[in-house]
């Protein structure tokens, strides 16, 4: 099963995702981990999205594109996969068609998450990441066990630099106006699934469970 999880930033794509690799066994490929991970080697190409990311604009599609091509060929992701955060732009989901249609895949399912603006703002103000396995948390709405430790992993849990207020209203921004389009884009193809993002997390993981 090919699925992508869709939404705007905060509205509990990564969230949902690590539940459907849970159930599937299919992995999760999220643009957002794969950059941040590039970021901690000092890769050129994480230093060059470093600058894009720190300021909550969208990396170049050349660049994410060739990241995901890479990915996908990977033998894990013959059985399936898990879109997070890509495609972002209407070029990216032209060149993830091309590059399915050549491998004789589709996807499946697109699972879009709808939260309004100023609830995103309050859920990324309160997000807690482990900068080691990617588990994500919030200090009220999902908190771990013991505060400010993984439940997961056991490492202490950090802010992520892009997760200031600053930085979050540019990446809404740029959400509207550059991967919101993508929902008729998806819709055409039959694949597009709403599912209420406002709702309590096990809620919006049942309604999710409920569309596939
Ligand atoms: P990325 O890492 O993909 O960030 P994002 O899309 O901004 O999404 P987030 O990770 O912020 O949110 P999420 O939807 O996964 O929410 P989460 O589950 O954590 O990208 C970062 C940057 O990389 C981009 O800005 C861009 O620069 C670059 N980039 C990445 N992909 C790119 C691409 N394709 N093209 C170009 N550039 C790209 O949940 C958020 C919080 O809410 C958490 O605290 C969680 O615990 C809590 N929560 C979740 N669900 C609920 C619920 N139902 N109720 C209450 N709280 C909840």
């Amino acid at each position: 099963m090919n699925l992508m999880v869709f939404g705007a930033p905060g509205a509990g794509k990564g969230t949902q995702a690590k539940f459907l690799v849970e159930k599937y066994g299919i992995p999760q490929i999220s643009t957002g981990d794969m950059l941040r991970a590039a970021i901690v080697e000092k890769t050129a190409m994480g230093m060059e999205a470093k600058r894009y990311m720190d300021a909550g604009e969208l990396v170049p599609d050349s660049t994410i594109i060739g990241i995901i091509e890479e990915r996908l060929a990977k033998e894990d992701c013959q059985k399936g996969f898990i879109l997070d955060g890509f495609p972002r732009t209407l070029a990216q989901a032209e060149a993830l068609d091309e590059l399915l249609e050549k491998q004789g895949k589709k996807i499946d399912k697109v699972l879009s998450f709808e939260v309004p603006d100023e609830l995103i703002i309050k859920r990324i103000a309160g997000r807690r990441v482990c900068p080691k396995c990617g588990a994500s948390y919030h200090v009220e709405f999902n908190s771990p066990k013991a505060e400010g430790i993984c439940d997961a992993c056991g490492s202490e849990l950090i802010i992520r630099k892009d997760d200031n207020k600053e930085t979050v209203k540019n990446r809404l921004s740029n959400y509207h106006s550059q991967t919101a389009p993508l929902v008729d884009f998806y819709k055409n193809k039959g694949v597009f699934a709403q599912i209420d993002g406002s709702q309590k997390l096990e809620k919006v993981t049942q309604d999710m469970f409920a569309k596939l």
